[in-house]
């Protein structure tokens, strides 16, 4: 499916030096970027409008079910500068697929990939100045859908927008990576059986918040939710995938149960685990089990990843109960290899054997 793109430049940009004093130092999403990519849906004319305007708010009605209901949901990626200034992005059109699938479980509709492909290209093309290039930085890309519908009856929206906004990010560790201190969270769930933990929506990451608040209270550095039912298995943290490595040379990461959401960056360590001689596996981790294997040496390794922190060792898990303390907290040997041929992929400094990259802008 293919749209034009009606294209509105901002009138009141950034000045060059108000963009480079924000790329030299980006955080994480404070500043955006001049422009953003709009698409509208409706039954009759299916996706429509599809434009790039300013960057600006959004006028919706009080009524709109996002408000209400909140069906949304939503994507992160980034975008990466290579050393001869193009700009790639990595396995987006897996996003696109996460973001149908997403969209199939929130009953809103699903967005072609290739116009989603598409919504991306024109919004780096006109933005093409604000994808940082030193370091680890990137330009965080954010879509994100939600019914716009005025109507307070409890029923999918019959009006639906979809926007990608961006935003410039520094390396996630600006002082270096610091091993996470995990907190399982005991008290709180974040998806059960037949929920939306495998889709992307808003309302996973708000009932994840007190939790997160709770790992904080404690010391932690993140939370991490067990399976709803049992509180007996690995789910995930709030915003990333769990991996162990363990002494035997496996590789495991929770199987997806449908309360897990299938990250992009776990589907591709899995592959590169490979390539470093893991053997990956795809299993339910018991986390008293893990616990016990911390303790006898069975697991070596353990870390996080995700998009935005690529890959980050978890050093210990905090629980009521007490610290159990990974390796001597810093055995990070296996996480930093798969970290750096992510790495070395996403910035072009290694060769792309497996066809991850898309270019954007030459
Ligand atoms: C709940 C959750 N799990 C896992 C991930 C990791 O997914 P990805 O590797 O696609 O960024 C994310 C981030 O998108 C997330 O929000």
């Amino acid at each position: 499916m293919s749209l034009t793109f009606k294209v509105t430049r901002n009138e009141n940009p950034a000045t060059q030096e108000e963009r480079e004093a924000i790329l030299a130092n980006p955080g994480f999403g404070d500043n955006f970027t001049d422009h953003m990519v709009r698409i509208s849906w409706n039954p009759e004319n299916g996706w429509h409008d599809a434009q790039v305007m300013p960057f600006g708010p959004i006028t919706i009605s009080p009524a709109a079910g996002v408000l209400h209901y909140a069906q949304e949901i939503f994507e992160g990626m980034k975008a990466y500068r290579h050393a001869d200034g193009s700009v790639w992005s990595f396995r987006p059109e897996r996003n696109a697929q996460r973001l149908q699938a997403s969209a199939r479980r929130l009953a809103l509709p699903e967005l072609p990939v290739e116009l989603y492909l598409e919504s991306v290209r024109q919004l780096l093309e006109i933005d093409k100045d604000w994808v940082p290039s030193g370091g680890e930085s990137s330009l965080y890309l954010r879509p994100f859908m939600f019914g716009s519908e005025a109507f307070l009856g409890v029923r999918p929206s019959k009006q639906v927008e979809y926007y990608c906004i961006a935003s410039p990010a520094a390396s996630y560790f600006k002082s270096g990576i610091k091993p996470l201190t995990v907190w399982a969270s005991e008290k709180f769930s974040r998806a059960g059986a037949g929920g939306t933990g495998a889709a992307k929506c808003g309302g996973n990451y708000a009932s994840s918040m007190l939790g997160k608040a709770e790992a904080v209270e404690n010391g932690a550095d993140e939370v991490m939710f067990l399976d709803s039912e049992t509180r007996t298995f690995i789910d995930e943290l709030s915003g990333m995938n769990v991996f162990a490595v363990r002494a035997d040379g496996s590789l495991c990461t929770p199987a997806l149960t449908g309360s897990i959401l299938e990250g992009v960056t776990r589907a591709s360590i899995l592959k590169i685990g490979e390539e470093l001689g893991l053997t990956p596996r795809e299993e339910r981790l018991n986390f008293k089990q893990v616990l016990a294997d911390i303790e006898s040496g069975d697991i070596l390794e353990m870390f996080a990843c995700g998009t935005a922190a690529v890959v980050t060792p978890i050093g210990a898990f905090l629980t009521g109960e007490g610290k159990t303390v990974i390796g001597d907290g810093a055995q990070t040997e296996k996480t930093f290899a798969i970290r750096e041929r992510l790495l070395n992929i996403q910035y072009g400094r290694s060769a792309d054997e497996y066809g991850w990259m898309t270019k954007f802008v030459s």
